[in-house]
């Protein structure tokens, strides 16, 4: 099976093994036929598990099973005064749902338009853009263990959130399949506009509305973020550090505009994009991955590239940021795959 259209990196590589699934009997099928296989043959199986393909990165051709889960369905399950808690099916793709709930006055999405991706992958790293995480939003989960085919419920503590970060990506890593994510939205509007780029994209607004605060949302991801439609890519490809005060200080004193973000009293979150661009790589190219010239936060493949060139090129530009300012990159999307 050809990976190439279902990645938005466009990188081509093979799955040995590939389904789609339309339901939740469809999944647990394609998980007995996993199980049974791997009996059978007495070899592991992987599995990989994709929605929109807009983080992942493929090192080589995969020897496992692709799962790709097309659960859709909204449905509205609870409702007070004040909000709504509206259950998304895993495959629904998260801008069509952010639309959707603008159009219901359901609020708290709007900082959230324009991300790619299906809803299944939200909760696992977390998405956030302009001040807003999906934990701000979010109420529960449905997800498939793997091993034993059985669908369990995860509150909003036991996803252990953090910046760009769940427990899907640390202790629970490959063990369940998300199929359905439950968002405890707000019907009365509250918006969120102190992220800098948005303030600024607002300044002559006069009348900060949610559907403002979308517009503003949108116009400014599309005159910053490559469409990888268009052009493949992956998002931001690496997190923001995360340093301590001493760090951040050392840096400061000789960067004094440096954008950083306090986290608590010990640590600040930096900029990658600005590390990235100040040690020369903004627009500039690596044996034909090209960092992006509006963001270097983001890698493009427009030669539709394999893995390993992503990668050399994504470890080059990791190792100049260390050299210059001391600070080590990690990637965000997942890397898959044979080396
Ligand atoms: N900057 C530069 N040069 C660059 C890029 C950025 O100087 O080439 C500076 C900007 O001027 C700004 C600062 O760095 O002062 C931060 O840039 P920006 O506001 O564009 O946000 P970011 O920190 O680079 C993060 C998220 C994005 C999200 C935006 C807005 C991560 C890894 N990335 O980017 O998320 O849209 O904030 O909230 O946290 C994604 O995860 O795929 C993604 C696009």
């Amino acid at each position: 099976l050809e990976l190439q259209p279902l990645n938005t990196m466009a990188i081509p590589a093979l799955a040995r093994y590939g389904v789609k699934v339309h339901s939740l009997d469809e999944l647990g099928a394609a998980l007995s036929w996993r199980r049974e296989k791997q009996l059978e043959d007495d070899v592991d199986i992987p599995l990989l598990v994709i929605g929109g393909g807009s983080n992942i990165i493929l090192r080589g051709d995969f020897p496992g099973l692709l799962v790709q889960v097309d659960l859709q369905g909204k449905e509205e399950i609870k409702e007070t005064a004040e909000h709504i808690w509206l259950k998304v099916g895993a495959g629904e793709n998260w801008h069509s749902l952010v639309e959707y709930s603008l159009s219901f006055h359901y609020w708290g999405l709007e900082n959230l338009a324009l991300i790619p991706g299906c809803v299944g992958a939200a909760p696992i790293q977390n998405i956030g853009a302009y001040g807003v995480e999906l934990k701000d939003v979010f109420a529960e989960l449905t997800a498939v263990d793997i091993q034993s085919g059985v669908e369990v419920v995860f509150e909003r503590e036991a996803c252990e959130f953090g910046y760009r970060d769940s427990v899907f990506k640390q202790r629970l890593k490959d063990r369940y399949i998300i199929t359905s994510v439950t968002l405890k939205l707000s019907k009365n509007p509250t918006q969120y506009i102190e992220y800098p780029a948005l303030a600024s994209a607002l300044s002559d607004c006069e009348n900060i509305t949610p559907e403002a605060v979308f517009e503003a949302v949108c116009r400014v991801r599309r005159s910053k973020l490559p469409d990888p439609a268009l052009t493949p890519n992956t998002g931001s490809f690496f997190k923001n550090p995360i340093v301590d005060s001493t760090t951040y200080q050392r840096l400061h004193n000789e960067y004094a505009n440096m954008p950083a973000y306090v986290v608590d009293q010990q640590t600040v979150k930096l900029a990658a994009g600005w590390l990235i661009d100040k040690a020369g790589w903004r627009g500039k190219e690596l044996e034909g991955i090209v960092v992006h010239k509006d963001q270097a936060l983001v890698l493009t493949n427009p030669k539709r590239l394999p893995g390993s060139a992503v990668l050399a090129a994504a470890e080059q530009i990791a190792s100049d940021v260390k050299a210059k300012f001391g600070v080590q990159l990690e990637m965000e999307p997942r890397v898959y795959g044979n080396a």
